[in-house]
């Protein structure tokens, strides 16, 4: 089956639409819309989705590994779009553990997997981006911490459609090549787009905060972090990290 492509002008959230028409669309159908009443981030966290100025899709994908293979999603797919953007011709454009995308130590884009699916069962997932356009500040008063938008990252900024278009492309080669090699083939061009790589940073867990200096993932999609007790890895959502 072709996967599908609706455009909605207004939702409350794109990666809803998807969760909500899980089993009725194929794998690589998407949901772009120009407005999210409530778009989320993780942990119940809210995406600013100002109407016109940024740009807003998920993806259904399937996998029939399982959800153990699911760990990796954001990462690849964070990649997958980092990617795109520096080949349409945006500079310095990095990812962040686990879901983000980065522009001079700012969030440029965050990327959220949502799952339905038992374990042992394929994992029924959507992948959802929101990645700022040409947001301004009064949209964003309450964004908690130093953003980006694709603007600043561009001389010259691409046609709408045709980044939505090249993103969703992109996200789609990047998953399947996921299916075929794993998290493991793709450790080295995540080096390459490290936003942290060999840089003091601080991880958050609840009231907890760990420092250390960030040495990329390991193959399992983990983050490598050097303490003083040696290299320790940290996998799992409940991680925020932070510049140290
Ligand atoms: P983590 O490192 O755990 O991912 P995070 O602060 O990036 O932490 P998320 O839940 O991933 O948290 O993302 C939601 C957060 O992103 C919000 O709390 C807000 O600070 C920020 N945010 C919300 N909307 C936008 C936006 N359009 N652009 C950039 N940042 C945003
Ligand atoms: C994050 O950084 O926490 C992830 C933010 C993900 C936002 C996108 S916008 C499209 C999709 N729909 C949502 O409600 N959230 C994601």
């Amino acid at each position: 089956d072709c996967p599908s492509l609706s455009l909605v002008p207004v939702i409350d959230s794109t990666n809803q639409y998807m969760l909500d028409r899980i089993g009725q669309l194929p794998k690589g159908s998407v949901c772009l819309a120009e407005y999210q009443q409530a778009g989320r981030g993780r942990r119940g966290r809210q995406w600013l989705s100002p109407f016109g100025s940024n740009l807003y899709l998920s993806m259904y994908w399937r996998l029939d590994a399982g959800v153990a293979a699911a760990m990796g999603l954001s990462l690849v797919v964070g990649l997958a779009i980092a990617k795109t953007l520096r080949k349409l011709g945006a500079n310095d454009i990095k990812v962040k553990w686990p879901n983000d995308l980065y522009f001079q130590d700012k969030k440029l884009a965050g990327i959220l997997v949502e799952m339905s699916g038992k374990a042992g069962d394929a994992a029924h997932l959507v992948i959802g981006m929101g990645l700022n356009l040409t947001m301004t500040n009064t949209d964003s008063e309450t964004v908690g911490q130093p953003w980006a938008n694709l603007a600043e990252a561009c001389e010259m900024m691409p046609d709408r459609n045709q980044l939505a278009a090249a993103i969703i492309a992109g996200m789609t080669e990047t998953l399947l090549r996921y299916e075929e090699v794993g998290m493991a083939g793709f450790v080295d061009e995540w080096d390459q787009y490290d936003n942290f790589l060999d840089r003091p940073v601080k991880l958050l867990m609840g009231d907890k905060v760990i420092r250390g200096i960030a040495r990329g993932i390991n193959p399992q999609g983990a983050l490598l972090l050097e303490t003083e007790q040696g290299m320790v890895p940290y996998l799992g959502g409940e991680i925020s990290l932070r510049q140290g």
